[in-house]
């Protein structure tokens, strides 16, 4: 990653200095630390509307990486030299908006940086007293909030059902799973290492749990974990993991597609098995979801998982890398699937104490 230094006006690294993740180049393939640049800009002032926020954490997202790879004016999300865009948590500097006042937390769009302007009717302020701040990125946020409508609403899980549900310790398989629990289901999670797999099962009560990198193959563990088929599919990632569930999916099965996150790095798409049959066959559902969609819903579903996670019944575990510079290799680990659970990055030690106590610290 290369260090591009601002030409306005003078640096004070005290005073005026904002630290930012540009993009530098369109990745190919899996992304690598030279498509970033660390570029240093003097602090933007807020207008009328506005306000300077110093964001605490940044979340690390593996959509992220599909919105690199176009200009926005082709259906990305990034152009070239700017900001990577992602949400973040922090405290307000300085405001120009009667609804929010310095020292208030907030999260929001403020993209990987340290500082940001953003308008304030589009932030979210946060109680830090009522979880820990971190969770508005997690359980509490957008991966909260896509494990609830994804599974409740798309898959109408049924007591005794099968549920299987892929990238499922990640930020919102975790989250999917449990709440497949939380509604009678018999749930069975696909991930990664050994590590992950006995997490899920050991300590989230997953019935069972299996890895799609090891030597058995994939399908004959998925017939072992389910031996009454697949009711519901909650798909992460895709690919091969997704070819090998479909295949033992139940009549009137509903699969919810969540992510493909086996795609996003990929520059020529796989053509894999041709399963639109199973759906034909099995006279079952798939249906793609945005979280977004359910903006008017959002209130319903955060309290109803802020009281499941008040209650114990909701688990989740943080990996938090420290420092901005850490986001590229960061980001890089977690399209790999090198995470073990919500992938975030610390900026800066402001309100420590409501950090989460299940996380993972990384140097
Ligand atoms: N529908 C929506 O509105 C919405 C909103 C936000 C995010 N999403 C999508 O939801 C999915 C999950 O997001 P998340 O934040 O919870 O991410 P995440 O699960 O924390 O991270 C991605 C995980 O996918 C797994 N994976 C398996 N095979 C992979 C492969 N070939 N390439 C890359 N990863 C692979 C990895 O776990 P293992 O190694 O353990 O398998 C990795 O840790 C993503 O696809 C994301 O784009 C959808």
């Amino acid at each position: 990653m290369s260090i591009l230094r601002g030409e306005e006006g003078p640096l004070n690294p005290m005073t005026s200095l904002n630290r930012q993740i540009t993009l530098a180049s369109r990745p190919v393939g899996l992304p690598k630390v030279s498509d970033f640049q660390l570029a240093y800009t003097v602090l933007p002032l807020p207008a009328a509307g506005q306000m300077l926020v110093r964001s605490v954490y940044l979340s690390l997202d593996p959509h992220m990486r599909d919105g690199m790879s176009a200009e926005p004016s082709s259906g990305g999300s990034v152009a070239i030299g700017e900001v990577m865009p992602g949400r973040a948590v922090g405290v307000v500097v300085e405001s120009n908006d009667a609804s929010i006042r310095a020292g208030d937390t907030v999260e929001g769009m403020f993209g990987w940086q340290e500082f940001a302007v953003a308008r304030a009717v589009d932030a979210r302020k946060l109680d830090p007293e009522a979880a820990p701040i971190t969770t508005a990125l997690g359980v509490l946020g957008m991966p909260g909030l896509t494990a609830y409508f994804g599974l409740l609403d798309v898959c109408n899980p049924q007591p005794g059902e099968t549920v299987v549900v892929s990238g499922a310790a990640g930020a919102i398989g975790m989250l999917a799973g449990q709440i497949a629990k939380i509604k009678g289901c018999r749930v069975v999670g696909v991930s990664g290492p050994d590590t992950k797999v006995a997490w899920l099962r050991d300590e989230l009560g997953f019935d069972a749990a299996i890895t799609h990198t090891g030597a058995t193959e994939l399908g004959d563990q998925l017939r072992e974990a389910c031996p009454a088929g697949i009711d519901i599919f909650f798909d992460n990632v895709g690919g091969a993991i997704g070819d090998a569930v479909i295949r033992l999916i139940n009549v009137r099965a509903r699969i919810a597609v969540c992510g493909q996150s086996a795609r996003y790095d990929l520059n020529t798409p796989e053509v894999g098995p041709r399963w639109l049959i199973q759906l034909f066959v099995k006279q079952a559902r798939a249906e793609g979801f945005l979280v977004s969609s359910y903006l008017d819903r959002f209130p319903e579903a955060r309290q109803q998982l802020a009281t499941w996670l008040k209650a114990g019944r909701l688990k989740y575990r943080e990996d938090v890398a420290q420092g901005l510079e850490s986001a590229p290799q960061a980001f890089i680990e977690l399209l790999q699937g090198r995470n073990e659970g919500k992938r975030l990055v610390q900026l800066s030690d402001l309100l420590a104490g409501s950090a989460s106590s299940s996380r993972n610290a990384r140097g």
